[in-house]
């Protein structure tokens, strides 16, 4: 698929009163919100690996994921693994009670696959499981066995919690979704709410999306267009990308005084070749970024809120230096091929 065609639907229903429902439908008759059972139960996996990684463990935790989306594999498998509460939040009412039963049902047959990955006991994880009613009416009836809540309309900017209330703040292909100015007060707002020693996890996907439709462009392609192309093509309404760079993120969970454990950058190669050969020139905005800084193309994040922090952290989330990355011990870059679209 040519991949203006769809960045120019995709702004057009961005701009017209019922455009939200007519993308929902699109995305049903086109299937690209079905379940992808390996890749979504993989990418939950990766949020309670690095949650493992950097010390926590799932049982009895209070978890917050941001950007439910459509499939709830996140908070299943917190759940399922042992955590004490799962709220989700989103801005759009992307789940319903047919995605959720869908993917439940799924799930039914990697029941081992979560324990072993969790680190849950099987039987414990068995009867979680076997233990929920999915004849009941409700949506928020079906999760509350699990002890999810689903906050819908809710913006992670604004969640109402109590203060220190969170053990693990998670998302999954959501933080380039997220303009700058409004990431940065998400990231204030989670400071608020996790405990000290809490953990900010996140893994994200700073590529041109349109490369997932079109290979014939690179993953970086959407870094040649000025800020008021990208304005219409896919920096506004459905299709929203930040078009963040990797030292862009890292600094702005830095300064609003998270500290990071683990950075992890994956390069792309093709997007590497196309930029250091000039087939790929970027717009000026870029021009300070290195090559292998517009070449990263998927970031895994985890950041700590510090036991010991300063009572009112602000995060300057527009301050953002331009000079050449230092990287810290926590960032480890690699050169990756795997295809994993947003
Ligand atoms: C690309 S979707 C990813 C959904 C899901 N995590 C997944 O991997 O399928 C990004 C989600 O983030 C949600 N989102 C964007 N801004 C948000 C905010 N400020 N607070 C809560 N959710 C937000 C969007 O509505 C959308 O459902």
């Amino acid at each position: 698929m040519n991949w203006k065609a769809k960045a120019h639907l995709l702004a057009l229903l961005s701009r017209i009163p019922a455009g939200r429902q007519v993308y929902h439908s699109l995305q049903r008759v086109a299937g690209t919100n079905r379940l992808q059972l390996d890749r979504d139960l993989h990418r939950a996996f990766e949020l309670t690996d690095l949650s493992m990684e950097a010390g926590h463990s799932l049982e009895g935790t209070d978890v917050f994921e941001i950007g439910t989306g459509w499939r709830p594999l996140v908070p299943f498998v917190f759940a399922l693994a042992g955590a004490k509460s799962v709220r989700t939040i989103d801005v759009n009412p992307w789940l319903t009670k047919t995605y959720a039963l869908e993917t439940w049902a799924a799930i039914g047959d990697r029941l081992e696959e979560i324990a072993a990955r969790t680190g849950a006991p099987d039987s414990e994880l068995e009867q979680r499981y076997r233990a929920v009613d999915t004849s009941v009416e409700s949506l928020s009836e079906f999760l509350k066995q699990l002890n999810i809540t689903y906050i819908y309309p809710g913006d992670a900017r604004e969640t109402g919690f109590e203060a220190q209330s969170v053990d693990l703040i998670v998302s999954s292909n959501v933080l380039e979704h997220i303009p700058l100015d409004v990431q940065t007060a998400i990231h204030e707002e989670s400071l608020r709410v996790l405990k000290p020693g809490g953990l900010s996890v996140h893994r994200f996907n700073p590529q041109d999306h349109n490369s997932t439709v079109d290979s014939s462009i690179t993953h970086a392609n959407f870094l040649k267009f000025s800020s008021d192309e990208w304005t219409w093509l896919g920096g506004s309404g459905l299709a929203y990308h930040n078009r963040l760079r990797s030292r862009e993120y890292r600094q702005m969970f830095e300064n609003c005084g998270f500290e990071l454990t683990v950075c992890r950058e994956r390069i792309d190669q093709r997007s590497l070749d196309a930029i250091q050969s000039g087939e790929l020139v970027v717009d000026k905005q870029f021009s300070h970024f290195s090559p292998k800084e517009l070449a990263v193309d998927y970031m895994w994040v985890v950041a700590e809120k510090p036991v010991e922090t300063t009572t009112n952290s602000h995060c300057p989330g527009n301050v953002l230096t331009p000079q050449e990355p230092v990287l810290k011990d926590a960032t480890s870059v690699f050169i990756g091929s795997v295809l994993d679209e947003g």
